[in-house]
């Protein structure tokens, strides 16, 4: 009874939920004595030595591989790199093994040494620590950024980012090319997990956190616990027109402003030090040649001070690939001036000669030079480089600790997503047993993804083999006596990643008569960028008929899915009793899914993204409305359908929630008001539980046509059973605008409506409201 006398007075505390930040400018406040040093060592480098400052080069140029098969560098190679050409930045690990800490403790040293030698002043070296300690063997890795999303917890966010900082500061590293905001709008692309779902807010917030997380709360002052981020890949990379890996988008002006820059623009408010260049085009602009986005939105528009790095070999990119320059020096020349500042030309040192001689010839101008090189000099006295080179990991005991693993298992199971419990057959009763089997009820790869221990992923089986898989996290948790694995399809793990071995499902089939339940874990193989690449979004034909063949047992079937996109499975998932999707949820994964499945644990995670049914609808929740006005009374029907498998923001829990009372304190507003939305959420069920809260709003009738609707706020709240809280949006009026066919962010007048769940209230806009400032 006290308890409930508890719960009842706490519906009078109203949780805040998250929504866009303010900006002012400029992003990142100079601090003045940087600025002094900055202009101090700039006016006493040479032009080699500017140019050295904007070029970036991979590791395996400096070295090679030492008779004890570990990475070592070669004494005349870094003389060359960094003692003629001035290089003062170094990039990746090698491509087929994993350096621990300690071989970087042993490298990254070397290469100061050398950097500090040759030139005075520090090297910045940078990895792709992209889920956690990618590329240091030990490090503690969690899920991808799309299994993150799908928590809409950016505490886990933060938390996850914090301590990848940590330990690759622990890794001598103190930069890294995280995190990736593209928006995973198209199923079909490879690098779809490697972001924060389809929706621009999430992205947005998201990414603000992991900036917080990786850099702290000072880009000035980046302490030795903190490194910096490069927000990746600048921008409207995640929406190739053919559905492949770098190949080129066409997005129009209101969506390039309104969706694709609102990530980038909310995680530069955090002091983002540094950005990456999408390797594409846009409306027939390669990025990395786009003056307009490059200088004008992010240096000018924001007054932003930070470095944009290019993508792998993507200025050369510009003359091989994009043929918009005639040559390498034409390439070179677009690029820098362009906005350009530091180039990641892994494996030549002849960009910089070609520099040079475009500077000379006056093709690009001094002041550019002296940009780019002054924003690389700023980062690294940002980061303390000049005082303190090296970070090393006897200074770091938490590496890789027991409190960092569990960060990591319990970020995991939030973030898994149940989408399917017919007659509640989860969470499994004691004693019930299961017929394990599928590719990826036995594979790290699958559970980790790409950029695991090396790029692709491809040797996670032996560098996380004290992990454990789904199989011997279900076996550990249900007693092996209750659990039999069986295999039918499996990876082959020396082919491609869609290679597969099809095994007679005979033995399975006969396996299942002694079990109470099967649960076949399907899904993708590890992989990255372009050998990613698909020709079918279906499931692979094996493993649907694998599940179509154990269906015909009549026991009842649940799905996992373990995938870093959505996969068609449309034939499949009527077959299923229960669906899960856990993504890619990292080395824990497996003892999570484990403690869900056995409702120690409950689901708490929503689709960051649409799950499709057709490979004709590929749409995201932010569709027009005639994609499926058809199916409006009075109105021809055009047959344009929406038909998804799940919806965006779909999951379910093991308990219910109901929300009531929502309101909003203005029936009318313009655009200098703030909105507060209201609602009530209650536990309706009979275990613990967390919500999470989404508000949406539709605008009716607009100049441009406008998206069905668009997620304004989100939270995420827990409740015991019978408990009910508010929760309480403020929503500047201006997030309701669009940008509108002359590219200016407009509030029309008219009818809007905002809703969160079943419940809606409508509101009006009683002016029109045009801004001038293009971004902002
Ligand atoms: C990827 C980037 C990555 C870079 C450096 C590129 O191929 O597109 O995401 O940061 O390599 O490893």
């Amino acid at each position: 009874m006290m308890l409930r006398n508890l719960l009842l007075s706490l519906t009078a505390v109203a949780l805040p939920a998250m929504a866009y930040d303010p900006i002012t400018l400029p992003v990142i406040p100079p601090d003045p004595a940087i600025e002094k040093k900055v202009a101090e060592t700039l006016s006493k480098m040479t032009l080699e030595e500017k140019i050295g400052q904007m070029t970036q080069i991979q590791l395996d140029i400096l070295g090679e591989k030492g008779p004890d098969g570990k990475f070592r560098l070669v004494k005349e190679k870094l003389d060359t790199v960094i003692g003629i050409y001035k290089v003062g930045s170094i990039l990746n690990a090698p491509y087929s093994y994993c350096l621990d800490a300690e071989t970087w403790n042993v490298i990254i040293p070397q290469i100061q040494e050398a950097s500090m030698k040759y030139i005075g002043i520090p090297c910045i070296y940078g990895l792709d620590q992209n889920h956690g300690t990618t590329y240091t063997n030990g490090g503690t890795l969690f899920p991808q950024n799309l299994n993150v999303a799908a928590s809409f917890d950016t505490g886990l966010c933060r938390r996850a980012a914090e301590i990848t900082a940590y330990e690759t500061r622990a890794s001598d590293c103190p930069w890294t090319f995280s995190p990736t905001m593209d928006l995973a709008r198209d199923p079909r692309w490879p690098r779809f997990w490697e972001n924060y779902g389809e929706d621009p807010l999430v992205n947005a917030l998201m990414g603000a956190a992991a900036v917080k997380g990786f850099q702290g709360d000072d880009p000035n002052h980046v302490d030795k616990n903190h490194i910096a981020v490069s927000l990746k890949h600048f921008m409207g990379y995640g929406v190739p027109y053919s559905g492949k890996d770098r190949t080129p988008a066409y997005i129009s002006p209101s969506d390039l402003r309104e969706k694709h820059f609102a990530p980038y623009l909310e995680a530069i408010k955090y002091g983002a030090l540094t950005i990456m260049v999408n390797s594409s085009s846009i409306n027939g602009t390669p990025v990395h040649a786009d003056p307009l986005l490059l200088t004008q939105w992010l240096k000018n528009d924001l007054q932003w001070d930070g470095l944009i790095v290019t993508d792998w070999a993507d200025i050369n990119n510009l003359y091989t690939r994009e043929k918009v320059a005639k040559d390498k020096k034409d390439a070179i020349r677009i690029a820098i001036n362009a906005g350009i500042d530091m180039a990641m030309e892994p494996y030549k040192v002849d960009y910089c000669e070609i520099l040079r001689e475009l500077v000379e010839e006056g093709s690009v101008p001094m002041s550019r030079i002296d940009d780019a090189a002054a924003r690389a000099l700023r980062l690294k006295y940002r980061l303390g480089l000049f005082d303190r080179p090296n970070t090393l990991l006897k200074d770091y005991p938490k590496f890789a600790s027991k409190e960092f693993h569990q960060a990591a298992l319990d970020g995991a199971a939030e973030t898994m997503v149940l989408l399917k419990n017919d007659d509640n057959i989860l969470p499994f009763k004691s004693g019930t047993r299961l017929l394990v089997t599928g590719p990826t009820a036995t594979s790290m790869r699958s559970l980790n993804g790409g950029w695991t221990y090396t790029w692709q992923g491809h040797l996670t089986d032996t560098y996380a083999k004290d992990y454990n898989t789904i199989l011997e996290a279900l076996t550990n948790e249900f007693g092996a006596a209750n659990v039999t694995y069986v295999p039918t399809v499996t990876f082959n793990n020396e082919g491609s990643y869609q290679d597969e071995i099809v095994a007679d499902s005979e033995a399975a089939i006969k396996a299942a008569a002694n079990a109470d339940a099967i649960v076949i874990c399907i899904g993708e193989n590890s992989y990255c960028e372009t050998p990613g690449n698909l020709s079918d979004l279906h499931l692979s034909v094996n493993q649907r008929d694998m599940v179509k063949s154990l269906a015909k047992t009549g026991k009842p079937i649940v799905l996992i899915l373990n995938e870093g996109r959505p996969r068609i499975i449309a034939d499949i998932e009527p077959l299923a009793n229960a669906v899960v999707d856990i993504i890619l949820p990292g080395n824990f994964g497996g003892d999570a899914l484990a403690e869900l499945l056995a409702g120690k644990r409950n689901f708490s995670a929503r689709l960051p993204f649409t799950y499709p049914r057709e490979i004709n609808s590929l749409v995201t929740y932010d569709y027009k409305v005639s994609e499926e006005v058809g199916k409006m009374e009075g109105v021809y029907d055009y047959d344009a359908r929406v038909n998804v498998q799940w919806p965006f923001g779909y999951g379910k829990s093991y308990t219910t929630f109901e929300y009531s009372d929502m309101r909003v304190d203005k029936k009318e507003f313009n655009a200098s008001d703030v909105l507060t939305v209201t609602v009530k959420v209650t536990n309706t069920g009979t275990r613990d539980g967390k919500d999470t809260v989404l508000l949406f709003s539709s605008d009716k009738a607009a100049s441009v046509v406008p998206d069905n609707k668009r997620l304004r706020g989100f939270t995420k709240l827990a409740l015991m059973p019978g408990e009910t809280r508010e929760v309480r949006f403020t929503i500047p009026a201006t997030d309701l605008a669009f940008v509108n066919a002359a590219g200016k962010w407009t509030l029309e007048e008219g009818d809007f409506t905002l809703s969160i769940g079943n419940q809606t209230v409508p509101i009006y806009c009683t002016t029109t409201k045009i801004w001038d400032r293009p971004n902002l």
